[in-house]
């Protein structure tokens, strides 16, 4: 049984929802919501009893959502995951919920009210007995929040939850005020004398991959180094590191190269964490923006992070701009990629000769070519040919990557098996020798629109 639906753009959400519910929760990735409400309702196979609505999504979705799954599941029960704003109050006024949950809630909180709302939709005859076996593995002695149920279940009496249970209005100190608390993931600190490691992926043309290999390398590292693995995205105009992961930074690199991130405390406070244990630099919120952050500044923030990290990877602008040049001279490695396109190809061999020349080539080359294509009408013979170097890993082209990105996932996370997912953890491997992919406990997530 999949009693439960999760439609949320947050992949850390939805990783932590999985930890809790397992095998009886589907996902919809929110990233459907771009075809329309009823592409996601289209896409629930099996017969929710529950569903629970963000967080990450907005009021115009949300209400579509709320309208088309209960027109197509009239006894479903409603939860918004979102944290408590001013606006909140108007979404409850508006949408027919049955809860708001804070996304920040704990696992406790929230598994309370998933076994109330169920008890209630069970004994108002919209969901059989059967429905959410086994039951949810609720530890009563372990439950600080029985006086917080109580609370609740007079307003469920009161309301026969038709109306709103907020489980989270008298929640826990850690679900007050999540917006004003810094980070709360630990750095592991590194014992002096500790190598470190500073990984730039670049490539002479753009859209060549190297976003996608940077994403995935951070996320194989941190398996080796969990939690001591930056990502700085400085694509400086355009970077979209948050998007591909569905993060949403609340600092960027702007603040993490400002005056005040000289302060050690500060500069962290300036990281978004992702889920599977690395942070990002995010890139800035407009080209003007990013047209702040100097080349000695992404040189120097380099160099900082290099202090704290393990890991440092650096995804940049494509070509030999001022910015790439001074990345490639603080990092120990350099990935280069490129397509098989013959242009692309040509470039990268001119960029080898002039880093060359500039005495700029990063002590570690790692050259890949992505999108290999069988139909490509050349061959990686051919390639090393006109590189003039030889190719260290081919990554072939994969509908997995787009369909990772789309949904917000790295793909090594998202699809184990695949073979570009395969080749880009070989490159983690060149990097850090000791990682053993079998090391990754992450399985391949069975995808939402997938039979089971
Ligand atoms: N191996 C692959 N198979 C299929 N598609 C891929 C592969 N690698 C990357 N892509 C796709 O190619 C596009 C460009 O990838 P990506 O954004 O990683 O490149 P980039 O070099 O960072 O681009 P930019 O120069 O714009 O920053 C994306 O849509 C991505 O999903
Ligand atoms: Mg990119």
């Amino acid at each position: 049984m999949t009693p439960f639906l999760l439609v949320s753009r947050s992949a850390e959400y939805e990783t932590r929802l999985r930890a809790l519910l397992g095998e009886r929760l589907a996902v919809i990735p929110g990233e459907f919501l771009t075809f329309g409400s009823e592409s996601v309702v289209s896409r629930v196979t099996a017969e929710p009893r529950i569903a629970l609505l963000g967080p990450v999504l907005n009021y115009e979705e949300t209400k579509g959502l709320v309208e088309e799954l209960t027109a197509q599941h009239p006894g479903l029960g409603l939860i918004v995951v979102r944290e408590q704003r001013s606006d909140l109050e108007d979404w409850v006024d508006e949408l027919v919920l049955h809860a708001v949950l804070s996304p920040d809630a704990s696992d406790d909180t929230t598994l309370a009210l998933l076994d109330r709302l169920a008890d209630w939709l069970i004994a108002n005859g919209r969901a059989g007995a059967r429905d959410f076996d086994p039951p949810l593995a609720l530890e009563i002695d372990d439950m600080p929040f029985v006086d917080l149920l109580d609370a609740a279940a007079g307003a469920l009496a009161q309301n026969d939850f038709d109306s709103i249970a907020d489980a989270d209005r008298t929640a826990e100190p850690e679900t007050a005020a999540p917006e004003s608390s810094g980070p709360i993931w630990a750095f592991p600190p590194l014992e002096s004398g500790t190598p470190t490691e500073a990984i730039a992926v670049v490539a002479p043309k753009g859209g060549q991959g190297k976003t996608t290999i940077a994403i995935n390398l951070a996320t194989g590292l941190a398996e080796v180094a969990p939690n001591s693995v930056v990502l700085i995205d400085a694509d400086l105009q355009f970077g979209d590191i948050t998007a591909a992961l569905a993060l949403v930074p609340e600092r960027t690199i702007v603040d993490a190269v400002a005056e005040a991130a000289n302060d050690e405390i500060v500069l962290k406070t300036t990281l978004t964490h992702h889920a599977d244990g690395f942070f990002v630099v995010a890139s800035a919120p407009s080209p003007e923006l990013g047209d702040l952050v100097s080349p000695v500044a992404l040189a120097r923030l380099i160099d900082r992070l290099r202090a704290t990290f393990r890991y440092v990877i650096v995804d940049t602008t494509p070509g030999m701009g001022e910015h790439a040049l001074v990345a490639l001279e603080h990092v120990t490695d350099a990935v280069f990629v490129s397509n098989m396109g013959v242009p692309s190809l040509r470039a990268m061999r001119t960029e080898f000769e002039l880093l060359t020349t500039l005495g700029l080539m990063p002590g570690n080359r790692h050259v890949v070519v992505n999108q290999t294509d069988k139909l490509s009408g050349i061959t990686i013979k051919d390639v090393e040919n006109i590189l003039g170097a030889p190719v260290d890993v081919d990554v072939p082209k994969s509908s997995a990557v787009l369909l990772a990105s789309n949904r917000g996932v790295p793909l090594i996370h998202d699809d184990v098996r695949d073979p570009a997912a395969r080749a880009i953890r070989s490159i983690v491997l060149r990097i850090a020798p000791g990682a053993d992919p079998k090391r990754s406990k992450i399985q391949r997530r069975r995808r939402s629109n997938e039979p089971e």
